[in-house]
């Protein structure tokens, strides 16, 4: 390979209502089902989420991944003219044609740009990460902008009290550009793995080419996410600590050469686990599902952007990024940041 890959620049950007847990109970009472503040916290970890309002333009899927996106770019020193590939990873794209991924290139105005969306859920900034580095790595593209957005609001059904205490919305984004094959900062590797036949553990039944939704399947809720908690919990502790270790094995490194663990943040009981398994001080992982929820493919590039920008993730650090998703999907990417 000529070139190996860096991210250059980090951002992340959440709409502005935050819902906690106490409001939920009430909005989710009023339908009917119940719960409260203790049990999310205490079985989640988390404590309030941000929903998105639907009539606010500046806070659509692609808008919420502009900011994101802006953000990241003044970090790298970077303008719109200098971007040559934007892959947006979303499964709650603005609409379906186009893709989200050229709403961002409309509003950034990266004429430059070729754009293009991923769907690989909860795993989508992992997978989108790995394919933009190709591109740097075989010297097709010079600076390409990797996003994680997503706006899960309107695919939660508010009567299922397993799906809608779990997920917000929020976006991140990575600048990655270009470096020499043998720098110490670069991204290292990347691991990923589908295993379709596990579909059925969290989709949504209609809205697809498949079954289209019509007023009947909108009020039994076929437009909305659906999951099998209980099950994917336990996949994803088995996958995230396995994905972890593939990483570090790979690389001739072992748990102790971490300096962050950046896991995808579905709750907080599952990284956890997966911190024991490994044998990982909780002090190394960087954490926000307790503020955001489980933002899908933005969880990752949020939490690296905090960890960057509040100084905890130094320059040289060991950074293992970690995800699973619906699909379902698996993915792990070692760098040095
Ligand atoms: O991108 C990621 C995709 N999804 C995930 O990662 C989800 C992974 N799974 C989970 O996070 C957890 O399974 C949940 C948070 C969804 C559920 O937690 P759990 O500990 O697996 O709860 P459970 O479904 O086993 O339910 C335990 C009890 C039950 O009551 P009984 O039968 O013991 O009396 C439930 O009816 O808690 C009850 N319960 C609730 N109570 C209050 C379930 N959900 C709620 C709730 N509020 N929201």
């Amino acid at each position: 390979m000529e070139y190996a890959a860096r991210i250059t620049g980090i951002g992340s950007a959440f709409p502005k209502n935050r819902v906690t847990n106490d409001q939920l109970s009430q909005k989710m009472e009023a339908l009917g089902a119940k719960t409260d503040d203790q049990w999310i916290r205490e079985r989640t970890g988390i404590r309030e989420r941000r929903f998105s309002d639907k009539n606010a333009p500046q806070e659509h899927n692609s808008s919420l991944a502009y900011k994101a996106a802006d953000k990241a770019l003044e970090m790298a020193g970077k303008t719109p003219d200098d971007v040559d590939q934007i892959i947006c990873a979303t499964c709650t794209p603005d609409t379906l044609i186009p893709s989200t991924a050229c709403w961002i290139q409309h509003k950034m105005n990266a004429r430059r740009a070729w754009a293009v969306d991923i769907n690989a859920a909860c795993s989508g900034f992992i997978y989108g990460l790995s394919m933009g580095e190709q591109y740097i790595k075989t010297g097709k593209v010079k600076l390409t902008l990797v996003v994680g957005s997503e706006v899960l609001s309107p695919f939660i059904n508010f009567t299922d009290r397993n799906i809608s205490i779990l997920f917000g919305d929020g976006a991140g984004a990575a600048v990655v550009e270009r470096t020499a094959p043998d720098a110490s900062r670069r991204i290292l590797s990347s691991h990923m793995l589908s295993d379709g036949s596990l579909w059925e553990l969290f989709y949504i039944p209609a809205g697809g080419s498949k079954l289209e939704v019509t007023p009947e399947r909108y009020h039994q809720n076929l437009n909305k996410m659906t999951m099998s908690g209980k099950e994917i919990f336990k996949v994803a502790v088995r996958t995230l600590t396995s994905f972890a270790k593939t990483a570090l094995d790979e690389n001739g490194m072992t748990i102790s050469d971490l300096d962050w663990f950046i896991p995808h943040q579905a709750n907080l009981r599952i990284i956890e686990a997966v911190a024991a398994r490994l044998k990982l001080p909780m002090e190394k992982i960087i954490i926000n599902v307790d503020r955001y929820g489980n933002t899908s493919a933005a969880t990752v590039p949020t939490a690296l952007d905090e960890g960057v920008r509040d100084g905890r993730v130094k320059k040289g650090d060991l950074v293992l990024l970690d995800a699973f998703g619906a699909g379902l999907t698996y993915g792990s990417i070692l760098l040095r940041w």
